[in-house]
């Protein structure tokens, strides 16, 4: 593997200096600024259409293909509290004026709409069009995202049930908050429906069952899960995560969670270990992903790591965590490239080895652990393999790293 491994590396560091160079600030054609705005939080571009709309604070942007100004609509501050629940908040509760800090914001094609999502009122949404995103709005009283300015959210929509790939959910993955009496509720991972008469609500639910994953109420309040990136792949919807090793762990790392598509109750709800480690630097290990990105490689890139150039790639930027606060980033970082192949055959050598009886099915911040028992495969197939259970893997992805300073390598960030 040593020999690859350098070639990729030139690879990349070669896409990087490229990039570097393309974006010198003569190479700036267009620019959109209000300074009236104290932050832009997600951008997404109209393949069709090339509009581009900003989500940021107190604010959501039409913008034309050239970044001309078309709309400008206010979606905040407005009184709000902790204690307001998604549909009542009555003047017993002591609000403050508090601002909409946009947590998600996602193009849904099949129906032509903008989805946005802000802080405000236990993380709603709102559902407009895309021609003109001032005419009517329709605002959906579920919470959905995380309810504060920094507490993370990560949405995307991909195949889900009841009748996949036809049809599509949004996928959202949520931090824990504390000090609201209703987060309880919301999941930490979901499918939320995009049908008109049932609007981001669960897609599937049973009693204790459905299209949703909750941290176990002894465990949220001292286990805190950032999700970072999501995506789908193959059947499969991801979202990459730091957390801690286990619960009771000071140590932070970096997870991949997966559910497949097909599965109603998300009995496939499977996580493994992240591992971006530089063997050129004596195996120093960047243990908090920051940034992903999944993408096709290029032709070399694709030679190098043995797939073809139609293969998924996910890319990430990792940062080592601080030494006195474990989850916070320090200022070194390093470019992991994981073909979504390996990623695949990672899963499945964890699920089987589970499947073999060896090891323990982890992930107690969901359940509680158990032994892995020696399964007769009837659910195996080659593409879904489930479990009653959600399953978390030990074994993690080797790979090859670029190393950089946390700023030279921002500019991967997608967002
Ligand atoms: C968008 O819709 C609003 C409300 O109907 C209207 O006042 C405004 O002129 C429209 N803007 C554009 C650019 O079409
Ligand atoms: C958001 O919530 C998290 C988790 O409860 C907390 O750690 C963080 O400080 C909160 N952020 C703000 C800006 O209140």
């Amino acid at each position: 593997m040593k020999r690859p491994l350098f070639t990729l590396f030139v690879a990349v560091a070669a896409a990087i200096a490229f990039t570097a160079a393309a974006s010198s600030s003569n190479d700036i054609i267009k620019t959109f600024t209000d300074r009236k705005v104290q932050a832009f939080n997600h951008l997404v571009v109209d393949k069709n259409t090339g509009r581009v709309y900003i989500g940021a604070v107190n604010r959501l942007y039409q913008l034309s293909p050239d970044l001309d100004l078309v709309i400008s609509e206010k979606t905040g501050p407005e009184m709000d509290s902790d204690d307001c629940s998604v549909l009542e908040c009555t003047s017993a509760f002591s609000k403050k004026l508090t601002d909409n800090v946009n947590k998600a914001l996602v193009i849904d094609y099949t129906t032509t709409r903008l989805i946005s999502c802000g802080s405000l009122f236990q993380g709603i949404c709102s559902v407009r069009n895309l021609d003109n995103i001032s005419e009517g709005a329709r605002e959906v009283r579920e919470a959905v995202v995380a309810n504060n300015a920094t507490a993370s959210t990560v949405a995307f929509i991909a195949p889900g049930p009841p009748n996949p790939p036809v049809s599509q959910v949004m996928y959202v993955g949520v931090t824990f908050t504390l000090g609201s009496p209703y987060r309880s509720e919301v999941p930490a991972v979901s499918s939320r429906s995009l049908d008109k008469d049932k609007m981001f609500t669960i897609a599937q639910t049973a009693v204790t069952t459905g299209t949703r994953m909750f941290v176990n109420s002894l465990a949220r309040e001292r286990y805190p899960i950032t999700y970072v990136y999501g995506f789908a792949s193959e059947g499969f919807s991801y979202f990459l995560t730091t957390q801690m090793r286990h619960t009771g762990s000071n140590q932070f790392i970096s997870k991949l969670v997966r559910v497949c598509h097909d599965d109603e109750n998300y009995y496939s709800y499977t996580e493994i270990p992240m591992d971006c480690i530089s063997e050129a630097q004596g195996g120093r290990k960047y243990n908090l992903v920051q940034a992903a990105y999944v993408g096709k490689a290029g032709s070399d890139l694709a030679s190098d790591l043995g797939i073809t150039a139609q293969d998924d790639v996910l890319f990430g930027v990792f940062s080592e965590g601080d030494p006195a606060i474990a989850n916070k980033p320090s200022d070194l970082s390093a470019l992991c490239v994981y073909p979504l192949k390996a990623i695949r055959r990672k899963f499945m050598q964890n699920i089987k080895h589970c499947f073999s009886g060896k090891g323990q099915r982890g992930l107690d911040f969901i359940s509680p652990s158990l032994q892995c028992v020696p399964t007769v495969s009837i659910y195996i197939t080659y593409t879904y393999l489930r479990f009653a259970h959600p399953y978390g893997g030990e074994a993690a992805l080797p790979l090859p790293v670029l190393i950089g300073r946390r700023r030279d390598l921002a500019m991967l960030d997608p967002d």
